[in-house]
């Protein structure tokens, strides 16, 4: 860094200026490309379902997603990430039904790519269909079994490559998955999926809003996630996860939650150079909605949290707040 010059030969504020100026000195800018929407779809639903803890969030039935779909493609962001919400009665201690051909979310990815341009990003992990509520399956004690768990999930992202899924996204942190999963996209004719892998994933308390939209979070009732998602007080573990993750064959690493975690987003780009999403996962989603629609917080914070991810280094955010951020984009390239 060169500052040699003093005040007042050198005034910071002299750039700050005016609008115009302030906007050339821009370091990092937001853009709807840089915005990913996550999208809940509920089998049997009729129409659409909001959601208590993520306002203007909402389940999508099969019957309502087509518009959803259109709103986002005007909107002119260029990807959904779609999470299922299973029927109960179909969720058993293997999560069998996410290996279903025909199952709610390869019926849906089905129906999104067929209908529009977007880019379709598919979890890979059980717990949206386990009865425990957990990513992967169990054994006797109730430990998360990782070998057992790990071929259940690479014939998840199979299925799910199969339904037309532009990137799986391992969202189970079990290890080896990453490798286990290429292995098997390449050996199936699906060299071109691109595996976006939840590298550095903590086993936070910010998921709560997203449990309880996709119904898992009864199911987990007060068990944790600790012995597989990661330790919230650690960033040098995350490097190795995301080290192991790239060497295994993942095309994008992502880092989650996002907000409280920009260390760590910064700490990978810095070191790997590839491309790193983040999630503004759903309970930072939660807090700042809540805030906002008290009047306690302007509703700029949600621009200014997500730039936070850009300066940070992170290529991409998957927000829930994608659709309301590209409008207000959208208007501004207009104004
Ligand atoms: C499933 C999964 C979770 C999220 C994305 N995929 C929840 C969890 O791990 O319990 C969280 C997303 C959010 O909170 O917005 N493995």
């Amino acid at each position: 860094m060169n500052v040699s010059r003093k005040f007042p030969q050198s005034r910071l504020r002299r750039a700050r200026f005016t609008s115009s100026i302030r906007s050339l000195v821009a370091e990092n800018s937001l853009s709807v490309n840089d915005l990913i929407q996550p999208i809940f779809v509920k089998e049997d639903l009729d129409g659409i379902e909001s959601i208590d803890s993520l306002p203007g969030i909402n389940r999508y039935g099969l019957n309502a997603l087509d518009k959803e779909i259109e709103k986002i493609q005007n909107n002119k962001i260029k990807a959904v990430a779609i999470f299922p919400v299973i029927n109960p009665e179909k969720k058993d201690d293997q999560g069998s039904e996410s290996l279903n051909e025909d199952n709610l979310v390869c019926t849906a990815i089905k129906q999104i790519k067929k209908n529009s341009e977007l880019a379709v990003i598919a979890d890979v992990a059980l717990d949206p269909y386990t009865s425990h509520g957990h990513d992967g399956v169990l054994d006797e004690n109730g430990y998360v079994e990782n070998d057992k768990s790990l071929s259940l999930l690479i014939e998840q992202a199979l299925t799910l490559a199969k339904a037309g899924a532009d990137m799986v996204a391992p969202s189970d942190m079990m290890d080896g998955r990453i490798a286990g999963i290429r292995d098997s996209l390449e050996s199936n004719d699906f060299a071109n999926t691109i595996i976006l892998s939840y590298a550095a994933k903590y086993s936070s308390k910010f998921y709560g809003p997203f449990r309880d939209a996709v119904g898992s979070s009864t199911n987990l009732g007060a068990g944790s996630k600790d012995t597989y998602q990661m330790s919230v007080a650690n960033i040098e573990e995350a490097l190795h996860e995301v080290k192991m993750d790239i060497e295994e064959g993942a095309d994008i690493v992502m880092v989650k939650p996002g907000m409280p975690y920009l260390d760590v987003i910064k700490a990978v780009k810095d070191t790997f150079k590839v491309p790193t999403f983040a999630y503004q996962v759903s309970g930072e989603y939660a807090m700042l909605k809540a805030a906002i629609e008290n009047d306690w917080l302007a509703d700029e914070v949600l621009e200014e949290s997500l730039l936070s991810f850009k300066r940070a280094g992170a290529d991409c955010v998957l927000t829930y707040a994608a659709n309301e951020i590209a409008i207000k984009l959208n208007q501004q390239n207009l104004a």
